[in-house]
């Protein structure tokens, strides 16, 4: 996908002379969701699915960038905002190009099959990428965990969304046939080797894209805040939902906010087990770890929907699914599967059917290969 890269910005400029290429993959989430911003824990793994850039400086003193999947391209002046909405795909770029400004304008080029809108990350992926093509540009390397923390920025401040640190994390340092248990509190991971020869992972996207998605993340956040405010009211030491305890949970009166610690309490739990049951191999724990994770995030944080629990309920009646559950944000996008290995591709023929059946909809399912690392190459 490199070499594709470059041929399409040779066909876009007219050539690649210079270019520096940079990749970025996006993720999915064994489990761990709706903690990262919580200080909490999470159990993400790098897809087999990048976002590709290529990028060099400009000529004419303009920035220009082209997206290869939208086949759209945007032109603006450097000390300007180009004129698109937040969180469409340009606002990313210009958004990293604000905070690691490159010495001139810039060309940028942008393609990649990480599926867009579903929940896999593709826009971390793309904050990643730019990042790593602009070090080079500026030849000035930044420290992984500071490329990531600039892409959350970019996130608020450009997209509206008040993200966490889990995806732009993991498409930064994941590596490839590992999955990453992270501290969202002290920013310390560790690299858990996943020993696949016996499963299958396995993400099908239900295609739900909901609009309110991003307004209800946001509201989640805002949720957990008010919560915590009211812990520190009678124990100020308190400084996130990561260690709130049960007798928190007791002392709130609102049942919603109750219900939202508890799901943090619980998940955090969750991935420290899960954590132990990928060292070991121990998939039918795994699995009902999943499908615990689902039940908490459906009841407890409300934010799966319809279309998902329908794929996470339906997956499971398969003998050789050992658990299933929605993942990410929520409010549509995908679910992750874990399956024996070699059952992946009759589940996911199944699975599809019934929910095209009742939904009119084909949801698209990927058995996930090993991920690729974060990269940059130049000519
Ligand atoms: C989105 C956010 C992450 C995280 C997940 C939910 O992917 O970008 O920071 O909060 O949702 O776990």
């Amino acid at each position: 996908m490199e070499q594709a890269a470059r041929e399409a910005f040779a066909k876009w400029r007219g050539s690649a002379d210079r270019v520096v290429i940079a990749r970025a993959p996006g993720r999915v989430n064994l489990v761990g969701d709706h903690t990262d911003y919580n200080d909490g824990l999470v159990l993400p793994m790098i897809l087999d699915r990048a976002v590709y850039v290529a990028a060099r400086f400009s000529l004419d003193g303009a920035h220009h960038f082209w997206s290869e999947n939208y086949r759209e391209g945007v032109t603006y002046s450097p000390g300007q905002w180009p004129g698109v909405r937040p969180g469409h795909w340009a606002s990313y770029i210009a958004g990293m190009i604000q905070e690691l400004p490159p010495p001139g304008p810039i060309e940028l080029l942008v393609m990649g099959d990480v599926p867009l809108g579903a929940g896999l990350s593709s826009s971390a992926a793309l904050e990643m990428a730019t990042g790593l093509a602009l070090e080079a540009l500026r030849g000035k390397s930044v420290p992984p965990l500071e490329l990531a923390q600039i892409g959350q920025r970019v996130e608020h401040r450009y997209a509206g969304v008040k993200c966490g640190i889990m995806d732009q994390i993991v498409s930064r340092v994941g590596r490839t046939g590992h999955a990453l248990f992270l501290d969202c509190h002290t920013l310390k991971w560790e690299h858990i080797p996943i020993q696949s020869e016996d499963i299958q992972f396995l993400v099908i996207d239900s295609r739900v894209r909901r609009q309110l998605a991003t307004s209800k993340y946001n509201e989640r956040r805002a949720e957990c805040q008010k919560a915590l405010e009211f812990m520190q009211a009678s124990d100020a030491a308190i400084t996130s939902l990561r260690y709130a305890g049960a007798h928190h949970v007791k002392e709130i009166k609102e049942s919603v906010l109750q219900r939202r610690i508890r799901h943090v309490i619980s998940e955090n739990n969750r991935v420290e087990a899960a954590c132990s049951t990928v060292i070991h191999s121990d998939w039918g724990t795994l699995g009902r770890i999943f499908s615990l994770s689902h039940e908490s995030l459906q009841g407890d944080y409300e934010v799966s929907c319809e279309e998902m629990d329908f794929l996470a309920a339906h997956a499971e009646l398969f003998p050789g699914v050992f658990g299933a559950r929605m993942m990410g944000g929520g409010f549509g996008g995908c679910t992750i599967n874990l399956a024996r290995a070699g059952e992946g591709p009759a589940i996911a023929a199944s699975v599809t059917a019934a929910y095209e059946d009742k939904y009119e909809q084909k949801p698209v399912a990927h058995i996930i290969g090993p991920g690729l690392e974060a990269r940059r190459s130049y000519d």
